[in-house]
This record gives structure tokens, C-alpha cells and sequence, in this order.
């Protein structure tokens, strides 16, 4: 099998297709700090584009409540089960070698298998499975969001309410949610898996589609695809998957004036916890150097925002900034080893991250470049006993063709309604 590079594991893999890589690649960040589970993202995708009969239980994007929820349900856990269960029988071990930190690979090196690689153990009637992985059933498509808000401390009876208290920097009884969709995977288990060759990522900007004409609704992708975002229609009786809002992204639907715009789930965002971008790749699959690029910065200077479960081996497109208050080893497992430094750099935001973070949802346009004219010192006070201040810095977000699109500023301006319009704007 083929050997490809994933720098979210700092090391070659096994997969079936030959390395090659995109001109750019979708990508976004979440800050799951600040979603209030409000699902307008979920409903923006749905009112789009998965309204249709046959489409009743599909959400493209879903958010769900961790540690319980899930969409398809248990579908993180069951995926973690069958690779422990394979690592188990191989005698291997799950684990990160942090000290082999460096440029090509920022949270170390994984030493255990991918799901591509623990595939290999699984023998069937035709040989080995492509990608380890499950069908779930119908009944775990049901909810986008079940166990919504039950935390951790959850004892049962009427509210189920804790009695104890809780402090940062991990609180007792947590949850915090997840928002998802399809990850556009630099590897996509999905295309992997599907024997039609009906799945295809795009070589100008990394989008996962499933052609409709090929597809005979076989569900490999949706068995191999550890996020279980590939979903089977049965009205067409072939398989669906988030599109990645392709009209805004090419600057072709009518609002985006030709120059790419966030999607329909990323636009719609009442938390303002969502950025998203194209980053430009390299014909080896690293990001080519951009340090003005938000998204750059988040991810690859800042590393403030991690890939969801890296260990599956699919190096996803999609970045959070994991939530503070959740115990460190539940939050290693799903965003990797880089969660203690991103919680770190994000409690105590660097003065050029706290100006990048006002950029969320302040437009529509997707940014390409920032740049901060600095402002004067407006708060002192100590972060985990050190000194921290705030800088009313501007921060200016230029769109794909340099125009300037947003100029904020760290502090909010306040404006004083004159009298005479004291109940009017
Ligand atoms: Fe394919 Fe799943 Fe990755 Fe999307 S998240 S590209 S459906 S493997
Ligand atoms: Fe839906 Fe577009 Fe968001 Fe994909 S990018 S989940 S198609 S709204
Ligand atoms: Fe969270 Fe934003 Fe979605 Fe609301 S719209 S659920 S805040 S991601
Ligand atoms: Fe292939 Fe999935 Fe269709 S495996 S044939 S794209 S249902």
C-alpha cells in the first residue's frame, strides 16, 4: 500500500491511493469556548440543503453535547473501541512521542495505528477491510443533539443537579459541544473505501463531494468514515454528504461579489465561534508559509486549534480550540497532544491572539490575510499568576483579492443613543 505523509501525526501512513494534494484546502476553526449549542449552523445547512424527502434524519452539520451525545450516536466511541480492540490484539499501544516535536510535525510523533493502518488486521471474504470502521444503525441517526446538556454530574432523579461546586482549571461535572461536519479530509477514509471510485476531493481547494451519477449507494464511506458524515439517502438509495456550500466557496453564488465566501453552516453563526478559509498547500500537503493568514496563524504559529481525533489517521480539515474547563485526558484523546499548550496559549491569549480571535463571523467574506495596527494598554491583571494586559489593538481582514473587508477593534465601541432616539435605532 502506498506510503502518504500526515503531518498531524508527524509521520508516513498507509493509503490506498498515491499522495496528492490540493492547489488549497477548506479549513476552519472552532471555538467550542464559545458555541451556545443555539444549532442555527444546524438549521442553516438543513434550510440549504437537506430539506428533501429521504432527508429527514441527515444533518450535514449537527452539534452535540460531550461527553454523552452523539451524531450517529456512541459514533466516537465505537470508533475508538474497534481500534483499542485492534491495537489490543496487535499488542500495540495507542500512544504519542512528544518529543519528537519539530516543523514537519508540531504535536509529535503517533506511534500507534490509523484506522487505515489497524484496517489491515481485519480479513474478510474479499481480503483485508480499507478502513476499519461501522454502519451504524437507524436508530443512532435519530438525534442530532440527544443527551443534550447533560453533564457529567448527572445522578438522575428531576434536574440532576450537582451539589458540588466547580473551578477552572478543570471542573468536576463538565460538557461542552462539539460542532460538526464533514472534515474534507487531506486522507478522506470516505473516498478510501467506496469500490465505485464514486468520491472525489477537488484539486483546486480540497472538497470532498460524492459524484450522484456514480454512486450505487454501496455505504463503504459511510462504514469508513470515522466523523460518520457520509449519510445514506433511501429515497435515491445513494449516499450524501456535506458539499461545503461550493457556490460560496468559488465565489459564484450572487451575494459573494467572485470572491469565496464562508459557507451557509459558518456564516450563521450566533456564537461567532466559527472562522473558515482556504489555505494554500504544497505539492507535498504542508500548508505553504503564510503567517498573516488567521487561519495559518491559529493552527500552525499559534497552535491554538487542533485537528479532531488526528489518531484516525485521516489528518481532518477542522480545528478547535478545545474548551478549558474538561479533564485534560478526555480532551488528549480527542484533539491530541497539543491540547495543554492550546489551553494555555487561549486562557491567556498572546496580544496578536486576541486581536485575530475578533475576526469570527465579523463578515461574510473569507479572510486571506490580517494585519493589526496596534492600539494603548486598556486592562491590567494576572492570568495563572502572571502578568496579563489587554491592547485595544484594530485588526483589519482582507478578502481573497486584498480588498479590505473588516477592521474591529479588541474593545468593543460603545455607542451612546442620543435622547431624542432613546427607544429607536
Ligand atoms: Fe470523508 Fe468523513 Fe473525511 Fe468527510 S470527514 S472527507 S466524509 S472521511
Ligand atoms: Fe452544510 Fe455547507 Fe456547512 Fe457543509 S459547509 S455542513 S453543506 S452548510
Ligand atoms: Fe454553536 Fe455557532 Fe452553531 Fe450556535 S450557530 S450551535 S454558537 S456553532
Ligand atoms: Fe461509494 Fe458510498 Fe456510494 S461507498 S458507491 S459513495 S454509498
Amino acid at each position: 500500500m502506498p506510503q502518504v505523509y500526515n503531518w498531524q501525526l508527524g509521520r508516513k501512513m498507509e493509503y490506498p491511493y498515491e499522495e496528492r494534494h490540493p492547489k488549497s484546502q477548506f479549513a476552519f476553526v472552532f471555538n467550542t469556548n464559545r458555541c451556545i449549542a443555539c444549532q442555527t449552523c444546524t438549521m442553516a445547512c438543513k434550510s440549504t440543503w437537506t430539506f428533501g424527502k429521504g432527508q429527514e434524519a441527515m444533518w450535514w452539520n449537527n452539534v452535540e453535547t460531550k461527553p454523552y451525545g452523539g451524531y450517529p450516536q456512541f459514533w466516537d466511541i465505537k470508533t475508538l473501541k474497534l481500534l483499542d480492540d485492534a491495537h489490543q490484539k496487535a499488542g500495540a499501544t495507542m500512544g504519542w512521542e512528544a518529543g519528537k516535536q519539530g516543523p514537519s510535525k508540531p504535536y509529535g510523533e503517533y506511534s500507534g495505528m490509523t484506522l487505515f493502518e489497524a484496517a489491515r488486521q481485519r480479513y474478510g471474504p474479499e481480503g483485508h477491510q480499507r478502513v476499519l470502521g461501522y454502519i451504524p444503525t437507524d436508530e443512532e441517526w435519530r438525534f442530532p443533539n440527544i443527551y443534550e446538556d447533560t453533564s457529567t454530574a448527572y445522578q438522575g432523579g428531576r434536574l440532576g443537579i450537582s451539589t458540588e461546586g466547580a473551578s477552572l482549571p478543570e471542573h468536576k461535572s463538565w460538557f461542552f459541544y462539539l460542532q460538526r461536519l464533514c472534515n474534507h479530509c487531506t486522507y478522506p477514509a470516505c473516498l478510501a473505501a467506496c469500490p465505485r471510485k464514486a468520491i472525489y476531493k477537488r484539486p483546486e481547494d480540497g472538497i470532498v463531494l460524492i459524484d450522484q451519477e456514480r454512486c450505487r449507494g454501496y455505504r463503504a464511506c459511510v462504514e469508513a468514515c470515522p466523523y460518520k458524515k457520509p449519510m445514506y439517502r433511501p429515497t435515491t438509495r445513494v449516499s450524501e454528504k456535506c458539499v461545503a456550500c461550493y457556490p460560496r466557496i468559488e465565489g459564484t453564488d450572487p451575494l459573494s461579489e467572485g470572491v469565496p465566501m464562508e459557507t451557509r453552516c459558518m456564516a450563521a453563526c450566533v456564537g461567532k465561534i466559527r472562522m473558515q478559509g482556504l489555505v494554500k498547500t504544497n505539492p507535498d500537503g504542508s500548508w505553504v508559509e503564510d503567517r498573516q493568514h488567521p487561519l495559518y496563524y491559529m493552527v500552525k504559529i499559534e497552535k491554538v486549534a487542533l485537528p479532531l481525533y488526528p489518531q484516525f489517521g485521516t489528518e481532518p480539515n477542522g480545528y478547535y480550540i478545545p474548551p478549558r474547563w474538561v479533564p485534560r485526558p478526555y480532551l488528549r484523546q480527542m484533539f491530541g497532544p497539543g491540547v495543554d499548550e492550546a489551553i494555555e496559549k487561549y486562557t491567556a491569549p498572546s496580544r496578536e491572539l486576541l486581536a485575530v480571535m475578533q475576526l469570527f463571523r465579523t463578515t461574510q467574506k473569507m479572510l486571506s490575510r490580517y494585519e493589526i495596527t496596534q492600539g494603548p494598554k486598556v486592562y491590567e491583571t494576572t492570568v495563572n499568576g502572571k502578568p496579563w494586559a489587554m491592547y485595544n489593538d484594530t485588526v483589519i481582514g482582507y478578502d481573497a483579492r486584498g480588498r479590505e473587508a473588516v477592521r474591529v477593534t479588541v474593545e468593543e465601541p460603545v455607542h451612546v443613543r442620543p435622547a431624542q432616539y432613546a427607544n429607536s435605532i
